[in-house]
């Protein structure tokens, strides 16, 4: 068995389902110790049994920044460090930018923009303390390339990519990294709101088939190692970057 993340000490929030669950499933696999952070305390406890003693559950609203203060601080003592923040947690809301009100993009960006924040300024004195780190920050090919009835989604997105590239070049001196992954189409129930803005499930599917050039949906197993890759020292040199994994729509 690869021990690619042997000794890692690793926070992820938004990992109790589909992407970010077999992003913590690839870390315990690879030798990490991992906390998960989520909202969801039923699935979390479950994810975290099911992952067994390399792994422990912390509930988290990452829209209060006093609940991610506390994830940190308890993570740090769970883990005895920390090397890794890996913030996926997210939302989706669809709808015509006529149609949309500001509690909805408000709420949308406290979830998926501003929760970056919180958790960058409560991780990085811990991670400072480990001598190198890295920030692996989820995004979306939303954030770069926007479609109908995703104006709140992709502005949400874009702006954690922005985030990310200020945030790589303040931390470079500490060599903390910070990078962004940029999933396009995957195929789990968080993009409901999406199908039914499209009409439904088959023309979602017939839309994935004309505009992915290999076809089809990800799934998640398909996003996960490129976590694993941005949280070892593999990927030591890159910071800074978006990293688009799309099945080709982005070119
Ligand atoms: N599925 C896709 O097609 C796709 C594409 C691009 C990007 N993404 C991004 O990938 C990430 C994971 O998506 P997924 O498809 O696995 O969906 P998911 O719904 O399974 O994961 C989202 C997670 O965020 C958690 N969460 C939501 N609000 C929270 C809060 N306030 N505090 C703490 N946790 C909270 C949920 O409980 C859940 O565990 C999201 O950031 C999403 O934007 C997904």
């Amino acid at each position: 068995m690869t021990r690619r993340l042997e000794g890692k000490r690793i926070i992820i929030t938004g990992a109790v389902s589909n992407i970010g669950k077999e992003a913590a499933r690839l870390f315990v696999t690879e030798g990490a110790r991992v906390v998960i952070g989520d909202i969801d305390d039923v699935a979390g406890q479950k994810t975290a049994l099911d992952l067994g003693r390399q792994a422990h559950f912390i509930h988290v609203d990452v829209t209060a920044e006093s609940s991610v203060a506390a994830l940190v601080e308890q993570a740090a003592d769970w883990l005895g460090g920390l090397d890794v923040l890996c913030q996926n947690a997210g939302l989706q809301h669809s709808g015509a930018v006529t149609d949309f009100d500001a509690t909805r993009w408000d709420g949308l960006f406290a979830v998926n923009a501003r929760a970056h924040f919180f958790g960058a300024k409560h991780a990085v004195p811990q991670i400072r303390k480990s001598g190198k780190g890295s920030i692996i920050n989820t995004a979306s090919l939303a954030g770069k390339r926007g479609g109908p009835g995703m104006t709140a989604y992709s502005a949400s997105k874009g702006a954690v990519i922005a985030f990310g590239t200020a945030l790589a070049m303040e931390l470079a001196q500490d060599n903390i990294r910070v990078n962004t992954i940029c999933p396009g189409w995957v195929d789990t129930p968080f993009n409901q709101p999406a199908i039914d803005f499209m009409g439904g499930r088959e023309k979602q599917e017939r839309t994935v088939q004309a505009i992915v050039p290999l076809g089809r949906q990800a799934t998640p197993a398909e996003i996960a190692p490129l976590f694993v890759y941005l949280a070892s020292d593999e990927s030591s040199y890159m910071t800074g970057q978006a990293l688009v994994i799309d099945g080709g729509v982005y070119n």
